[in-house]
């Protein structure tokens, strides 16, 4: 399996190539991974002249190619992003005009091989999350023009020089390992089961089976924490396929999200399932 980690900045050795460098190490343990720069590629901006609405390819031949080349061997993207003036640098800016050929809201199009995911870390040096959603969201966009399915971001505000990035590794390291583990089929153990009360709040009940991964430790020193979807049953064990990741954005506990069937859960299902504890944090989904 590949994955492709994208420098969107046009700086080798700043905050985004180091957190591109984390990013890539996380992932070399399941990933063959390549890493590259947007700088590295020499290409012209998009005339807007639309021939590739009738023919599919672009009048312009350059390196765009190859980074898309790029794109189409790798089963996982994750582009790194920092914010120039609340959006992505005007070079990366340009590749995604440049992937006009690609995108598939005319025919003909480019069709790239079906089933990749792609991720952002968007990073800024304002103290505001909301530019950094600003960038998952023009990156969410450029991923599903090309039907790359979007599997969520990390915002990364206060992230200016490469020496910023130090306290953030672990928010690095924690998205990267989510990347990792979804997918992968996990077992253990149900302490909570569906239907059981809580033990503190003896008026929570629990509308789904949660328990544990055995043998594998979150970030709190515990072991892994799960929902479990796929039955209505209360269980005692589990052995499922994590479907998606809770990051918690105000908690150091990530809730992976395990499932025992092949529905295809959508964002919403998933986040109505776990709503009555997710309540009480904030946080996103990592699909
Ligand atoms: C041209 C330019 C525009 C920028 N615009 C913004 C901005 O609008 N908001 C912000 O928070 N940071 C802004 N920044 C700061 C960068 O997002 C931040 O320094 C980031 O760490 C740069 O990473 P890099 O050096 O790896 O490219 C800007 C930086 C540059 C060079």
């Amino acid at each position: 399996m590949n994955a492709l980690v994208m420098n969107c900045s046009p700086v080798k050795t700043g905050a985004t190539a180091e957190i591109a460098r984390i990013a890539s190490e996380q992932l070399s343990g399941k990933y063959k991974v390549k890493s590259v720069c947007i700088d590295d590629y020499d290409f012209a901006f998009c005339k807007g002249c639309r021939k590739c609405h009738e023919t599919a390819a672009c009048v312009q031949q350059d390196e765009a190619e190859l980074l898309m080349a790029e794109i189409e061997k790798a089963d996982v993207i994750l582009a790194v992003s920092p914010s120039y003036w609340a959006d992505v640098p005007g070079q990366f800016k340009a590749f995604i005009d440049r992937c006009t050929p690609w995108c598939n809201t005319h025919e003909p199009y480019k069709a790239i091989p079906s089933g990749k995911k792609g991720y952002v870390i968007a990073l800024r040096t304002g103290p505001s999350l909301r530019e950094c959603e600003k960038i998952i969201g023009t990156l969410e966009h450029f991923y599903g023009h090309l039907d790359i399915a979007c599997g969520g971001g990390l915002g990364l505000p206060s992230v200016e020089h490469k020496e910023d990035v130090a306290a953030r590794r672990q928010e690095i390291i924690d998205f990267c390992k989510a990347i990792v583990v979804i997918g992968s089929t996990v077992s253990g153990t149900i302490d909570r089961p569906l239907g059981s009360a809580h033990p503190d709040y003896p008026e929570m009940i629990y509308p789904i089976n949660y328990g544990y991964v055995n043998g594998v430790f979150a970030d709190d020193g515990e072991e892994q924490d799960v929902y479990v979807l796929g039955t209505d049953k209360p269980l005692e064990k589990f052995e499922g396929r994590v479907i998606a990741v809770y990051h918690r954005t105000n908690d150091n506990e990530d809730k992976w999200v395990v499932s025992l069937d092949e529905k295809g859960y959508s964002d919403e299902e998933i986040l109505e399932l776990v709503f009555f504890q997710e309540k009480y944090y904030e946080g996103r989904l990592i699909r």
